[in-house]
């Protein structure tokens, strides 16, 4: 039954998602999606932080009735975190699988959050999952398992900012079929922050148009631009009673910078678009 998902955190622990995880398709990603997880394809969840990559995923979990198991990925995480260790106890060695192979045994959906973070020696694991064999070799026990149906391997990537250093191996890259998100259209945005942030209309169009001015300043040095998540923050604290000047400025401006001309600059917009 659908509304019975398991999902399993990095650390082991299951929990249910109960409900439809709510997801506002942009285009076709959807039905790409489902064609991927069919095909056994390796997936890129690509795009700027906050654009909807995670919730899409979960709702994917939900709809193809897998569970899904989510990997931040940070640089000093080890094959051995993914794949597994033994453990010394009291009474002897025993094995304890990692998220990874938990993963592959159990045929979830495994999900790598932010894979460029991770050293390259760690992200080489994936590899033989990810051809047609799909296979997970385990070195400490000597053991290969083979991926149980509904296994699929997921990774999400920002590109553009941190990675002037670090960026996936052609090798690593072009095992994956890439779906490339972007913030959503207006009229999108507007619904998605309506429902998320629990605001009104007019609040969410405005708060839209905000962050549409406030994107344009990426050309005077803005670094990042706000994401639809800062928006729901925002439309989250105007519907709890804070004004819209202060919730525009703690949600949306401060998070953004601490240059006082942007910050400056960044105010101005929000008294032009709440007049
Ligand atoms: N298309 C969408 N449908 C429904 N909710 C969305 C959508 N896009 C964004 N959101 C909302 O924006 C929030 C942020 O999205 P999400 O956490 O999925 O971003 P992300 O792309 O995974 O960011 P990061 O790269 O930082 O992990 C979600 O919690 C959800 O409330
Ligand atoms: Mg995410």
């Amino acid at each position: 039954m659908r509304g019975d998902l398991r999902a399993i955190d990095q650390h082991g622990q299951p929990s249910v998602t109960r409900a439809e995880p709510y997801y506002l398709p942009s285009g076709d990603e959807v039905a790409l999606f489902e064609q991927c997880h069919a095909r056994r394809l390796a997936v890129m969840l690509k795009g700027p932080t906050g654009c909807g990559k995670t919730r899409f995923l979960e709702h994917m979990a939900w709809r193809l009735q897998c569970p899904l198991v989510t990997i931040s990925c940070h640089d000093d995480l080890t094959a051995s975190d993914l794949i597994g260790r033994f453990l010394i106890r009291h009474d002897g060695t025993i094995w304890q699988d990692g998220p990874l192979t938990r993963a592959v045994r159990e045929g979830a959906i495994c999900y790598l959050d932010e894979v460029v973070e991770a050293r390259q020696d760690t992200v080489v694991v994936l590899h033989p999952l990810t051809d047609y064999r799909r296979m997970l070799p385990i070195d400490k026990t000597g053991e290969t398992i083979e991926a149980a149906a509904g296994f699929q391997l997921v990774v999400s990537y920002n590109p553009g900012y941190q990675h002037l250093l670090k960026d996936l191996k052609p090798s690593t890259r072009q095992r994956f079929v890439a779906l490339d998100f972007e913030f959503p259209a207006g009229d999108r945005e507007a619904a998605i922050i309506e429902r998320e942030g629990g605001a009104d209309r007019a609040t969410a169009r405005a708060l839209v148009s905000l962050g549409h001015r406030l994107r344009g300043l990426r050309d005077r040095g803005l670094a990042e631009v706000p994401s639809t998540r800062l928006l729901i923050a925002a439309a989250r604290l105007i519907s709890s009673g804070i004004s819209v000047r202060q919730a525009c400025y703690s949600a949306v401006i401060s998070p953004l910078s601490d240059d006082e001309s942007l910050v400056g600059a960044m105010r101005d917009l929000v008294d032009a678009t709440f007049v």
